[in-house]
């Protein structure tokens, strides 16, 4: 049997709840969900949750800017959840928001216990308001002149010209970036997380340093926590205006929505034990529970200080998590991918072309290690190792012996085994350890390594023994029974090892094999089989052509018939369905269309139909008008010399997408004959008076 049985408590990082997921979330969500199907194999308990982290100024101003409010975007975002999680068969058991009962009752419980234990502070500090919009401005609103080089249209804490890093009230010439206008330093008392005290610190002296972090994760912490200026008390209230959870006794004082993000998982696992009547409190309580969180290195410094240190001071029934897994960004043929930008793969997209999800899943996990590293994904590696190692070791082993069996033996397997078949056998039921060990350690890639190196042994056996041969030969009926039962039963027990990592194949081989992959130790054995079913197809090359290379039609405004149809998936939001359905006023309302001035056009070297547009729509950042780049495809159409200088009409709230040739930030619109009757696309233009950033309605 396996190890001693465990206790888990799982989580990935907490989605905003202001967008759809990226490949991203879906790698850790791959990551955490191989583990859990392991641990919950291994026959231990697991409870895997998640959560919409649901608060913050972000999502307080795209609803607003819907005219929406904040619940319901998120309301929004929460039902597009499941098809992405169920089509990459992610398996949480629960699934809940920030923005809910238990989280508002337990980050205020929390918040309650540091103050009692002395870790809060109020400070009165200095912060930039905008006068026109009435709130308090984050740092990430504000831009203005660099303070040491004076470069223009800089962040609020750091030069991307020169590498400054400064406070934002060291900016020259600061701007709202929400409204233009000028901001004003304002008074407001804020609520500080005391990390600086010393308790703080030598807890997390200990906790980060006692081997339950990775190597590298250990040395970050380190660092932060021996650096001279030590660390900062933390920053945890936000005033009013604010989506998120109001400060007890304190009028107009919300959280910072990083400190009850985490606090979301709790509310999630509440929630999830409210419905299954297991109890919150002691499950927690109990010393044999292990706390784990999946976690992207972006946020280590979030789940690695404040965290642990918030549940440590909090005291029982909180947890100071066990382990924290963190894990690199996805990069796509070695370039990065921008999580707010929304570029990369678009998983949403992989499902609705019809790639496999499991290909995803088992490309995953054959590259990722314990380690922090990014992960590429090269389609034409993806290629490979679908084909060769899945479909060509993998997949080949029963596609090649299922049929005999249920051909010349009525699906019956063979009851003796030769010795050779036998010792086969015991080779890759005796490798199952070391296969759990590495997906245990989360060195998956190892895994896969053995996995492949199995399948190619029990292939070689297969390819020594000819059952196409024996099916021929007279008098080897016995041989071929044998032969086939075994390269079988060597199949049973690589799907159990794979299980993990492609559950829907399992399941099917489970119905073709009569057997389960419940458990990780099951290797009863097989009698009957049902006819072999076609287990995974190939990957075509040509599916990467959809996966990547959107056409150019996509920012186009009035593509050719052919290519619509992927335009349609491409953008779903924004594109009209063919027989118009009624929508409401509300639904129009969402499209913001603006009057743009086309400040340049160009040819783009190597597009068919595009032309590079540069547009004007008002937006003026440190009294410089910032245009946006949109490719167009209206090269047949338009000499780009005649556009310069005129105004039209562009969708301003299309998600920037990255096309072949550079990010696209908006559409323009353009008529042009469904039918193809009337050749040509025609572009908008509004009546004189009308000026660039005027809103369209
Ligand atoms: O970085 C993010 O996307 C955050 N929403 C992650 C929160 S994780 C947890 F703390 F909730
Ligand atoms: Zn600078």
């Amino acid at each position: 049997m396996t190890a001693p049985k465990r206790k888990l408590f799982v989580t990935t990082a907490l989605p905003y709840a202001n967008g759809s997921f990226h490949i991203g979330h879906i790698m850790e969500y791959i990551q955490a969900d191989i583990w859990v199907r392991l641990q919950r194999m291994r026959g231990h308990e697991v409870h895997f949750v998640c959560a919409d982290d649901a608060h913050g100024t972000p999502i307080m101003l795209k609803a607003e800017s819907e005219g929406i409010t904040p619940q319901q975007l998120v309301a929004r975002i929460a039902a597009e959840r499941p098809q992405y999680l169920n089509g990459f068969h992610i398996s949480f058991d629960n699934w809940h928001s920030t923005d809910s009962e238990e989280n508002t009752r337990l980050s205020q419980d929390i918040y309650r216990k540091l103050r009692d234990a002395g870790l809060i502070e109020r400070r009165v500090i200095q912060q930039f308001f905008d006068p026109v919009k009435a709130m308090f401005l984050p740092d990430r609103y504000i831009k203005g002149q660099c303070p040491k080089c004076s470069s223009p249209d800089q962040n609020g804490d750091n030069c991307e010209v020169c590498g400054a890093v400064y406070a934002p009230t060291d900016l020259k010439n600061p701007v709202s970036a929400l409204t233009g206008a000028t901001p004003e330093l304002r008074d407001s008392e804020h609520f500080f997380f005391k990390l600086s005290d010393p308790r703080c610190v030598e807890f997390l002296k200990g906790w980060t340093q006692d081997g339950r972090l990775q190597p590298q994760i250990a040395n970050k912490a380190n660092e932060w926590l021996s650096s001279e200026s030590g660390l900062s008390d933390w920053d945890i209230s936000r005033d009013a205006p604010y989506f998120g959870i109001p400060i007890p006794d304190a009028p107009g004082k919300f959280f910072y929505v990083w400190l009850d993000a985490p606090v979301g998982y709790l509310a999630s696992l509440a929630n999830y034990f409210g419905k299954q009547g297991i109890d919150f409190e002691s499950f927690l309580a109990d010393p044999a529970t292990r706390q784990v969180h999946f976690i992207g290195k972006d946020i280590v410094n979030f789940h690695c200080l404040f965290w642990p240190a918030m549940m440590h001071f909090t005291g029982k029934p909180y947890k100071v998590p066990d382990n924290v897994y963190v894990h690199g960004f996805i990069t796509v043929s070695g370039e990065k991918m921008s999580k707010s930008r929304g570029t990369g793969i678009s998983p949403l997209r992989y499902l609705e072309i019809g790639m496999n999800p499991e290909w995803l899943r088992y490309y995953i996990a054959a590259k990722l290690n314990a380690n922090v590293e990014d992960l590429d994904f090269n389609p034409d590696d993806f290629i490979a190792r679908i084909n060769s190692d899945l479909v060509g070791k993998y997949v080949n082993i029963a596609s090649r012996c299922a049929g005999f069996i249920t051909k010349r033996f009525d699906g019956k397997l063979a009851t003796g085994l030769p010795a050779e078949g036998e010792a086969l056998l015991a080779e890759l039921r005796a490798a199952k350890e070391a296969v759990a060990q590495y997906l245990d350690g989360r060195e998956f890639s190892k895994a896969i390594r053995e996995i492949m190196a199995l399948a190619d042994r029990t292939n070689e056996y297969v390819n020594a023994h000819a059952p196409w041969e024996l099916a021929k030969k007279e008098g080897a009926e016995a041989e071929l029974h044998q032969v086939c039962s075994v390269a079988l039963l060597a199949f049973r027990t690589l799907t159990t090892m794979l299980a993990p990592i492609m559950p829907d194949t399992a399941a099917r081989v489970g119905a073709f094999l009569n057997c389960s992959f419940a458990s990780w130790d099951d290797e009863s054995p097989l009698t009957v089989i049902n006819p072999y079913t076609h287990l995974m197809t190939r990957a075509d090359v040509k599916i990467m052509d959809k996966l990547f290379d959107l056409p150019e039609a996509i920012a186009a405004a009035a593509p050719a018939k052919a290519e619509k149809k992927v335009e349609k998936k491409a953008e779903p939001a924004v594109e009209p369905a063919a027989e118009a359905a009624h929508i409401s006023i509300d639904d129009f309302g969402k499209v913001d269309l603006r009057i743009a001035k086309i400040v340049s056009a160009e040819h783009v070297e190597g597009a068919a139909k595009l032309l590079k547009l540069q547009l004007d729509i008002g937006e003026v950042v440190d009294g410089q008008p910032k245009p946006r780049q949109v490719f167009a495809g209206i090269k047949s159409a338009y000499d780009p010399a005649t556009l310069v200088g005129r105004l039209t009409v562009m969708v301003a709230n299309l998600a920037p997408r990255k096309m072949k040739f550079g990010m696209s930030e908006g559409m323009v619109l353009a008529a042009s004959d469904e039918a193809g009757e009337v050749p040509g696309l025609f572009i908008l233009s509004p009546d004189s008076g009308a000026q660039p950033g005027m809103r369209v309605r």
